[in-house]
């Protein structure tokens, strides 16, 4: 499919908007709810099976999708803000929180995420934040965009994967 071309258009995503998806272990998308549907302007058909990678947006560094894997793969959640693609090219800021649900048995049973609105402050910080890190990847590769996300989480007195989805959380309450 071709990746649509970007534009400066916003979506709105309201307060009570609560959008969901869930994946197998590779990131494909096994369920969208509408509002999904609804933002992303795909429709059902055209997202199921595919890599939620669909919805990946240029202004995202790779970094916090690899911070995103290296967590959820090992069952810890995930609170991260995330600026989506829509077909049209638009794009809306959401706060997601990404888990691993697992079996009765304890087996792998998929992944899912929830969405909610970003706050003005959060879009604001985390973007500039995103936009440095992306400039850092494009100049100096990965691992430079790593040490300067681990030198933004230690400035912040962030440790670790709790208090990381904290200070995500508090920064949306702004
Ligand atoms: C449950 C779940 C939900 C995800 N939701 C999104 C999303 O909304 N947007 C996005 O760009 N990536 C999302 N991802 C991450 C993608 O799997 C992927 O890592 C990311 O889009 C980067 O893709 P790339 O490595 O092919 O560039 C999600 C992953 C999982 C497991």
């Amino acid at each position: 499919m071709e990746r649509p071309v970007p534009t400066d258009v916003e979506r709105e995503v309201t307060p009570v908007d609560l959008i969901v998806s869930k994946s197998d272990a590779e990131g494909n998308i096994t369920y969208v709810n509408p509002i999904f549907i609804k933002i992303s302007g795909y429709t059902q058909g055209e997202l199921l099976d595919k890599p939620h990678a669909i919805l990946r947006h240029p202004d995202m560094p790779k970094v916090i999708f690899k911070y995103l894997w290296d967590n959820i793969k090992e069952g810890r959640d995930v609170v991260a803000y995330v600026k989506n693609l829509c077909k049209d090219g638009s794009y809306y800021w959401v706060l997601a929180t990404v888990k691993m649900a697992k079996n009765p048995d304890g087996s792998f049973r998929n992944y899912m995420s929830t969405r909610r609105r970003a706050s003005q402050k959060a879009k604001e910080t985390i973007g500039a934040l995103y936009t440095k890190l992306l400039e850092i990847e494009k100049n100096e590769g990965i691992e430079a965009s790593e040490k300067a996300f681990n030198d933004f989480l230690a400035e912040q007195g962030i440790s670790d994967s709790e208090s990381f989805n904290s200070y995500m959380q508090n920064l949306n309450k702004e």
